[in-house]
């Protein structure tokens, strides 16, 4: 790594007071820090001259902790400091992460850290007769630390151990982003327990008027903060043509940050839930301190069950807080600044940690055909006290040996890596049920389920059988089972696991992004990575970068995925909005691959599934991911064998990745090389506008020849009245060649390239 240290500019501000000014390496981000009269911590930001963060103060508003010792009844950290030190270095790297977008990422930036300190005299303790006590000086330190890159900044609040600091409960974290108008904005309603929402596209003046109607109260745990509440990654639009995008890195011991928007109508920040599923949700307290200037998004915790938002001990540190910035759209999809932000890959060995192409028995229950419970007889049980096999089962069991071999039969002949088995443990009867602590203990499969005869016949195929463990939320109960679930896991050869956390969270009130969560989400990888095992957990809270540090985190879903369209029904709009929002965190699990779209062809469900059968094969390339599913069924797949071909082919893991074109919500196209080899892979993506984009191969060797196999909309595709019409056509092509690419409403396009 090459480190040197930097200058500082020193600038006068209004008032007197002295700014540093930090530039990103090639100066494009500029980043202003100061104290302002009050000795609050203020930056700004801006890109190429132009305003991206306003004024903008930083702080945190500690909760009195009836425990501490002398000086905690201090709870300030929010102003009256003085910069107390300043460093300023460059750093320059290149890693290689173990799986992604590119084999080489360069993490270059440089970084500005200030010491703060606050000091305060506090009242003398209650002193013996005869004993006189003085009143005692507090020094409190802390360190706020910025990195500045060429496309954005990461900042974060260090707390180093000191006396006047060792333990501390925060009420609330007070980071601010003051955005300098009334920008479009792709959110999703601020909740501490879910994302599975779909993104809604506004001003900022109208995020409160939209709040309602955007929640998705179906859910099964829902808890909105407030009006004007929203999730990150939040992806805006200035204007005159700025991308910036505010999210956070390496969340870690601390819980999820959301944003409260500051509107004309804002009077105080949030001070009460706008609703929620979880009977237990205490009330958030507003602030103390004065509201910003409106189109400021202040930071707001998740909560715990009493409330407080986190429980610190020094030495210790935030995540990262992020503003990614750019004037074009394609930036915002291949900056590393997340990911750059993250700690270095944790695991010595990862040669257990693969790309992963799974099918599954699995959308045959979405769509509602078949169950994961074996018996329809009990409306609630123990698991300890039924003998299985004299239970009578409900015919529509759908983990059973006879279909999980054809599924394995199918991944063998189709070089699919793995088959997901879901509904193969006891306790399904009443796995949803109101918070049912002892709901699956992980190791006990139903009878028709033969364990070991189906994974010795996978292997003897060359596939995997991946694990499911849903826990229902029961994070204490899975907890409790999870060493030995994953001892079976190592007995029987399966390497991924992935995991569930519908519902309200038991025990009782704390929330899916609460710090405990977290904690949780960590300590289940970390658990893993101990016996090589994949983890994809859905449900869990949305991802910040941390698979770079644990790289068996191969999935995730906290994200609206493919499910809903057998539930509501997503918009076209939605897989060109994601890549924006939910994939800066890592991957997604999103099951793509739906190539029967009218799920009344075959189910009684009447949804279909908004994209063309074209669109499906786009979202292998669109949504990177080392771990895809082809999600339909082997029936299915049957019907569209010339499509099922590029989900067959297409890689999941990349030397080079180039975005042709991207708007939020409208379209995205991208190219990747496929790791280790000569090919690459194309995907285009629309919403239901459609899209023309023009494909120029100057990423081509030159002087080479290569095939090309284009999967292409028919002229009159559409993805609600004809989904199924498309044309693929083979082609020879060599560097500098332009494809012109139409997309259908709803559609898109994907292409593979071998050299001949
Ligand atoms: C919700 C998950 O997203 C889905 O994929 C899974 O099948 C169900 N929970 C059951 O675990
Ligand atoms: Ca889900």
């Amino acid at each position: 790594m090459k480190k040197r240290n930097v200058w500082m500019a020193m600038l006068m501000m209004p008032l007197m007071a002295l700014a540093t000014e930090v530039s990103s390496p090639n100066g494009n981000v500029k980043l202003k820090f100061y104290l302002d009269e009050d000795g609050r911590p203020t930056y700004e930001l801006t890109y190429k001259e132009r305003t991206v963060v306003l004024p903008s103060h930083l702080g945190l508003e500690l909760a009195k902790d009836k425990h501490a010792s002398m000086g905690m009844e201090e709870t300030d950290l929010m102003e009256g400091f003085r910069i107390v030190d300043e460093q300023a270095t460059e750093q320059d790297e290149t890693w290689q992460p173990v799986w992604g977008e590119s084999r080489d990422i360069r993490n270059h930036y440089t970084e500005y850290a200030a010491t703060l300190s606050r000091q305060w005299r506090s009242a003398p303790p209650k002193a013996k007769p005869g004993m006189q006590l003085q009143p005692r000086q507090h020094d409190r330190r802390i360190v706020v630390r910025f990195r500045v890159y060429d496309e954005g900044i990461g900042l974060r609040y260090e707390f180093p151990q000191q006396p006047d600091l060792n333990y501390f409960l925060i009420q609330e974290e007070r980071t601010e982003f003051a955005m300098a108008g009334d920008h479009t904005a792709w959110w999703l309603p601020g909740d501490y327990d879910t994302q599975e929402q779909e993104t809604q596209q506004t001003k900022l003046s109208e995020i409160r008027s939209r709040m309602k109607e955007a929640v998705n109260w179906g859910n099964s745990s829902v808890a909105v903060f407030s009006e004007t509440g929203v999730q990150t990654s939040l992806q805006m639009k200035t204007d005159d043509g700025l991308y910036i995008n505010i999210h956070e890195a390496a969340c870690m011991d601390y819980a999820t940050m959301h944003l409260e928007l500051v509107d004309a109508q804002t009077t105080a920040l949030t001070t009460k839930l706008m609703g929620s599923s979880n009977a237990y949700t205490p009330a958030p307290k507003p602030s103390p301190y004065p509201l910003p200037r409106p189109f400021t998004f202040v930071s707001h915790l998740t909560p715990d069950a009493t409330g407080l938002k986190g429980c610190m001990q020094t030495p210790c540190q935030t995540p990262w807080r992020t503003v990614m910035v750019s004037d074009d759209a394609r930036d915002m999809l291949s900056s590393n600044l997340i990911l750059n932000l993250n700690e270095p890959c944790a695991l010595d060995d990862v040669s257990w940690i693969h790309p992963t192409k799974y099918c599954g028995v699995w959308w045959e229950m979405i769509v509602g055909k078949s169950s994961w419970h074996y018996t329809d007889d009990f409306p609630s049980i123990y698991l300890d006290n039924i003998d299985w096999q004299k239970v009578k089962p409900n015919g529509r069991h759908a983990a059973n040996n006879e279909k999980v071999k054809r599924y394995i039969d199918f991944a063998a002949k189709n070089g699919l890596d793995e088959v997901l088995v879901e509904g193969w443990n006891i306790g399904w009867e009443d796995w949803a049920c109101m918070w049912k602590a002892d709901v699956f203990d992980f190791v006990t499969p139903y009878p028709d389920f033969d364990i070991k005869y189906l994974n010795d016949y996978a292997h003897s195929r060359g596939v995997k059988l991946m694990m499911h463990h849903e826990t229902s939320s029961s994070v204490t109960n899975y907890e409790r089972h999870l060493e030995k679930a994953y001892q079976l896991m190592n007995d029987y050869g399966y390497d991924a696991v992935k995991s569930g956390y519908v519902g309200d969270i038991i025990p009782r009130g704390d929330y899916h992004y609460s710090q405990s969560m977290n904690n949780h989400y960590l300590y289940v990888l970390q658990e893993a990575a101990k016996h090589h095992i994949m983890v994809n957990a859905h449900e869990a809270t949305r991802p910040t970068g941390l698979c770079r540090t644990w790289p068996n985190l191969v999935g995730n879903e906290s994200a609206r995925g493919t499910e809903y369209e057998a539930f509501y029904g997503s918009k076209p709009s939605h897989t060109v909005t994601l890549p924006f929002t939910r994939f800066q965190g890592g991957p997604m699990d999103y099951t793509p691959g739906v190539l029967e779209t009218r799920l009344e062809n075959w189910s009684e469900n009447k949804h279909i599934v908004h994209t063309t059968v074209v669109g499906q094969l786009a979202l292998y390339v669109v949504m990177c991911s080392p771990l895809q599913m082809a999600a339909d069924l082997p029936q299915n797949y049957e019907k569209f064998d010339d499509a099922f071909q590029f989900i067959r082919d297409v890689a999941l893991d990349w030397d080079d990745s180039r975005y042709i074109d991207a708007e939020p919500g409208e379209y995205i196209t991208v190219a990747r090389k496929a790791k280790g080899t000569d090919n690459w892979f194309i995907g285009g993506k629309c919403n239901e506008k459609g899209h023309k984009v023009d494909v120029k191969l100057d990423f081509l060797d030159k002087g080479r020849k290569y095939e090309a196999i284009i999967y292409a909309d028919a002229k009159d595709a559409n993805y609600e009245t004809n989904p199924a019409a498309y044309t693929i056509t083979k082609k020879t092509v060599k560097q500098g060649d332009v494809l012109k690419m139409t997309e259908a409403p709803g559609g898109g396009f994907a292409i593979s390239i071998k050299p001949l």
